[in-house]
């Protein structure tokens, strides 16, 4: 039964308690079986049965639950960085997709690529990704647009289930925009995902989730919620993009679907917060998003004040979020969302597995979860998301089995 000892200070981050009780223990010990958790506490209150041969040292680290970033859109093909430079002189985001660039740019270039080239591209990311500490991801469709490219997205990810040690949960986000050759038939196309998207996706098992982009240029309001019926419909669940640009009554929309989070949210209104705290919602802040794009951050404080759980998540994307690395997506968090570390530090531990609806199997420390966690070399939680380094994480650990570990 191995047994981890000499932690300077383990995180639990239990579901119970406010964002910021991360519940933490010094000199702490973790003893897992079977890739669950058996045990943990302070090492000098180690029970004597679990004895055993098999200890490994923290080297005085600390540990945390491994990080889940509940938000990526994982497989694409090319970037867009001429595109980064017409935003940073000034050109909008929404002035370049109406000129065809934007997602319809990068649903050309996923469209040209080869399932196995998109794999292998993922591969490498998901290797990268390992190395800061991170054990599960949600991957979204939504690039592809027509229903034998959302299939090729979707088929990468169940690949990349078994090809590699990270979760990863998926996502089928067929309305992300209107593809070009339906901009005259909306309806039409609004049609293909329900009637022929979802049912192929569903009958292949291919999603847990549907995501929808409610936004003035890609879906209403109601588009979305019929678009959400026949997923639920057939067995998915509701996530959304929501309040990204303008505020548009998506939050509202996510809480009456009963949706398990809506994500980005910057413009949200006062009611749109009340009904996702009446719902349950868990509201995903995407501040990477809100920076590539010169919007205005998150003001995390509406939601956690309300006491909405707030997840952190990159938003890995070609477009509004071209980095993967969640730990410094975590400081952005604090310092253009306003939470403090610990929360941070629970929006993407126990609050992102509540926005993926797996909180009962990951994202805290707790006896019967999967063994998933990270080493840290930093003296404290609030020192590691302060004194930002190139990697802090040390060791990557999933269900008991090391997937990374620096030498
Ligand atoms: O989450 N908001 C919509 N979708 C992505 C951006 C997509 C893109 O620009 O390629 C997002 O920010
Ligand atoms: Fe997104």
């Amino acid at each position: 039964m191995p047994i981890l000892k000499d932690i300077r200070q383990l995180a639990v981050c239990p579901s119970e308690g406010g964002q910021a009780e991360i519940g933490l223990i010094d000199d702490a010990a973790l003893v897992w079986q079977g890739g669950r958790i058996v045990w943990v506490g302070k090492e000098e209150e180690l029970p004597a049965e679990f004895a055993s041969e098999q200890v490994f040292s923290a080297q005085q680290g600390l540990v945390i639950p491994g990080l889940i970033d509940c938000h990526t859109h994982l497989a694409f093909g090319g970037w867009r960085a001429a595109e980064f430079e017409m935003r940073i002189l000034g050109k909008p985001y929404v002035e370049i997709a109406a000129a065809g660039g934007g997602i319809a740019s990068t649903v050309r270039a996923t469209r040209e690529a080869s399932e196995e080239e998109l794999f292998l591209r993922c591969m490498q990311h998901l290797e990268n990704i390992a190395e800061l500490g991170v054990t599960t991801l949600e991957c979204k469709s939504g690039y592809g647009l027509t229903v034998a490219d959302e299939l090729k997205l979707l088929r990468v990810y169940k690949r990349l289930q078994n090809a590699q040690p990270l979760g990863i949960v998926s996502t089928f986000l067929g309305a992300h925009t209107v593809p070009r050759e339906y901009k005259d038939d909306r309806e039409r196309y609004l049609e293909l995902v329900v009637k022929e998207m979802i049912p192929e996706v569903a009958s292949e098992g291919l999603a847990i989730f549907c995501d929808v982009f409610v936004e003035q240029g890609a879906f209403s309001v109601e588009e979305a919620r019929q678009v959400l019926e026949a997923a639920s419909a057939s067995g998915m669940k509701a996530k959304l993009h929501v309040d990204q640009l303008s505020s548009g009554g998506g939050a509202e929309l996510a809480a009456s679907l009963g949706a398990v989070s809506a994500d980005h949210l910057e413009f949200v209104s006062d009611n749109g917060v009340e009904a996702m705290k009446q719902s349950g919602a868990v509201a995903v802040t995407l501040p990477l998003a809100s920076l590539y794009t010169f919007q205005k951050p998150l003001d995390a404080r509406r939601f956690i004040d309300a006491g909405v759980p707030v997840a952190v998540a990159t938003d890995f994307n070609p477009g509004t979020a071209p980095s993967f690395h969640l730990p410094m997506v975590m400081m952005l968090a604090c310092t253009a969302n306003r939470m403090t570390p610990a929360e941070a530090v629970k929006g993407a531990t126990i609050y992102a597995a509540q926005a993926i609806a797996l909180a009962g199997e990951i994202g805290s420390l707790e006896v019967g979860k999967q063994a998933d966690f990270a080493i840290l070399q930093a003296e404290s939680i609030d020192q590691w998301l302060y004194h930002f380094t190139s990697n802090a994480c040390v060791k990557t650990v999933k269900a008991g089995q090391v997937m990374y570990e620096r030498h």
